[in-house]
């Protein structure tokens, strides 16, 4: 099984936007290629923007260990190819590329942002968790706990008879959520409506909730707390379009055997609302 969600592959065509964006949000931004690669900790990345056309999610990455791969190969069969990188590759049941890797790039310097007390929460949990529109709930979650190993969560079932949109959450390890896996729901058709970094401090949360509200981007919902998670966030949108959720205090899954999936009818306890004019 994979053991956590390790990075995210972006595709844009506004690579200088992205650069000032993630320097706010208190990532480490450098160049490579064509495109950025952003730090939250001792890894070399845990976003990667490619220079391109779709700006959208190009690829997830995913870490594993031997038997996890394994695993993987023998579900997946031919439909996985591994690469002269040694990274097994294969698309999810609606054609976003998973990559498993069995380590993560290091990177040379320590990680120190000069935005953030107490930086990002990354670690073997991973480094936060990305929400994916699919166009069948029930497929992908079995994709995603068949062929990676992953366990249900809980469920966010939307609108008056809870159909208008299903929301599947699935863990890798004690992190609530790796993956959100979103069928129905208005807005976009990219894969990727957000992702999520998390802090390790309320005051970052709160300082980087400021800096946003006065930068040139804004935010796109307001601090709120989440009814599954209990998480604290707020989302700005990227350049990309695609939004990122800031968040913290997310409760953790810490004993598998005792933990009950849940189905809740909405996604915040308060807060996440649109937010107010800006020329006041
Ligand atoms: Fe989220």
């Amino acid at each position: 099984m994979a053991t956590s969600l390790a990075y995210l592959r972006l595709q844009s065509t506004r690579i200088d936007d992205w650069a000032e964006f993630a320097d706010l949000l208190g990532c480490g931004v450098s160049r490579r290629d064509a495109g950025l690669a952003l730090r939250l900790d001792e890894a070399a990345y845990r976003i990667l923007i490619d220079e391109g056309g779709a700006d959208d999610l190009r690829s997830l990455g995913f870490l594993t260990d031997d038997a996890g791969r394994a695993g993987a190969l023998a579900k997946l069969g031919g439909a996985a190819a591994e690469g002269d990188d040694g990274i097994l590759r294969f698309a999810d049941p609606d054609g976003v590329e998973i990559e498993l890797v069995a380590a993560l790039e290091a990177n040379a310097t320590p990680f120190h942002s000069a935005r953030l007390a107490q930086g990002f929460v990354a670690d073997g949990s991973g480094f936060g968790h990305a929400l994916l529109k699919v166009a069948d709930m029930d497929r992908s979650v079995a994709f995603y706990t068949h062929v990676l190993g992953g366990a249900l969560s809980d469920h966010i079932l939307l609108g008056d008879d809870g159909g208008t949109a299903r929301i599947a959450f699935v863990h890798f390890n004690e992190r609530h959520h790796s993956l959100a896996l979103m069928e129905g729901g208005i807005g976009s058709q990219r894969r990727l409506q957000h992702f999520m970094l998390e802090l390790r401090s309320l005051e970052d949360l709160g300082r980087t909730y400021d800096r946003m509200i006065d930068s040139r981007f804004g935010i796109a919902a307001t601090l709120g707390q989440h009814s599954n998670d209990r998480s604290l966030s707020f989302y700005s949108a990227t350049p990309s379009g695609l939004w990122v959720e800031i968040g913290c205090g997310s409760i953790r899954i810490e004993d598998e055997a005792a933990w009950r999936t849940a189905e809740y009818r909405s996604t915040s306890l308060w807060g996440h609302r649109p937010p107010p004019p800006r020329d006041r």
